[in-house]
């Protein structure tokens, strides 16, 4: 994180704390929770999400020729793939064939995407190789290659969108987009992930992290007599900016490390978590797979040069992972 934007946090959660104590407001879903796991509206909430730039990985985990990683947007499975050329590219994983999908894993290295159905070998940009003739043979060949997808990479971080070119910079406006640069989010490196299924609406559990985080949770424990943490929300159209701190940051100067007295959150619309925390930076995907199942995947980021490769899951991770683990209470109600 640069000084810049520890200056601008500490500014802000400093004016907070001088002023009278506000609590956070937690998230507002979209709706009503009671009307959230209507399928129609679950259905239309994922076409929607054809035409925004969608956060699928961070360019860290392709760091060569045949590296991918698998998420689903939209509902859709994606493939991005470093190519030969050191660039990146998207497609749908799933073969022009009878539609089985190539790979089930969510990252790996392939030297080639041949289909575990029936053996159909496409090259890395999609490109199908095996077998060049006789199949569909009153068809074009770009009717067997992979269906491209829009890829972009920003701030380290690699985005889909299945409709339209994602144009990132536009989509978070200025100040965020100014924000996510000083996360430095481009030099650091993917140190883990974990994958959990939870039988909830994907909005669920994005209220439940925001409201944790808001009220402390990711702190950790500083010792007894720290008071009540201070929280600051900004928003930005429909992201948001929250920071979360213990009292201890009344006391620093602006050089002062911010990140070890406070947990950043940025809940970028419409499913993808950043929280920034004293060993790094989560990177979290609230995948929506039915309307009352989400997949959660955490993709743990460490500044580059940290060395964790024998250490222990650092304990911010750790509660990260615990808080994505809860929510209050079942799913909320289907609706009739
Ligand atoms: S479905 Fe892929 S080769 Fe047949």
């Amino acid at each position: 994180m640069t000084p810049e934007l520890q200056a601008r946090i500490l500014g802000r959660l400093k004016a907070a704390m001088a002023g009278p104590h506000s609590p956070a407001p937690r998230a507002a879903p979209e709706g009503a929770p009671e009307t959230a796991l209507d399928g129609d509206r679950f259905r239309q909430e994922l076409s929607s999400f054809k035409r925004l730039p969608m956060v699928v990985g961070h360019a860290s985990a392709l760091s060569a020729p045949g590296d991918y990683v698998m998420e689903w947007v939209a509902g859709l499975p994606i493939l991005v793939v470093r190519q030969v050329g050191g660039e990146v590219r998207g497609f749908l994983n799933i073969c022009r064939h009878q539609g089985a999908m190539l790979v089930t894993d969510r990252c790996g290295r392939r030297e080639a995407l041949t289909c575990p159905r029936h053996s159909w070998r496409y090259a890395l940009d999609g490109t199908l190789e095996a077998p060049r003739a006789g199949v569909l043979p009153n068809v074009g060949p770009e009717a067997h290659h992979l269906q491209p997808v829009n890829i972009a990479q920003r701030h380290g971080l690699l985005w889909a969108q299945l409709d339209g070119v994602a144009d990132v910079a536009s989509c978070l406006g200025p100040a965020l987009d100014r924000d996510l640069s000083d996360l430095e989010l481009a030099t650091h490196r993917l140190f883990h992930t974990t994958v959990m299924s939870r039988r909830a609406h994907w909005r669920k559990v994005m209220d439940t992290v925001v409201a944790g985080h808001g009220a402390g949770r990711l702190l950790g424990s500083g010792g007894p007599g720290l008071g009540r943490p201070t929280t600051i929300v900004d928003d930005y159209g429909l992201h948001r900016r929250q920071a979360c701190s213990d009292t201890r940051l009344a006391s620093l100067d602006a050089s002062a490390q911010v990140r070890s007295h406070t947990t950043l959150l940025y809940a970028l619309y419409p499913n993808t978590l950043l929280m920034v925390h004293r060993d790094g930076l989560s990177h979290v995907s609230l995948v929506p797979m039915a309307v009352d199942h989400v997949t959660v995947v955490h993709r743990m980021l460490t500044p580059e040069g940290a060395d964790h490769r024998n250490a222990e899951r650092p304990s911010s991770f750790t509660r990260m992972d615990a808080l994505l683990a809860d929510h209050d209470g079942p799913p909320w109600t289907r609706s009739a």
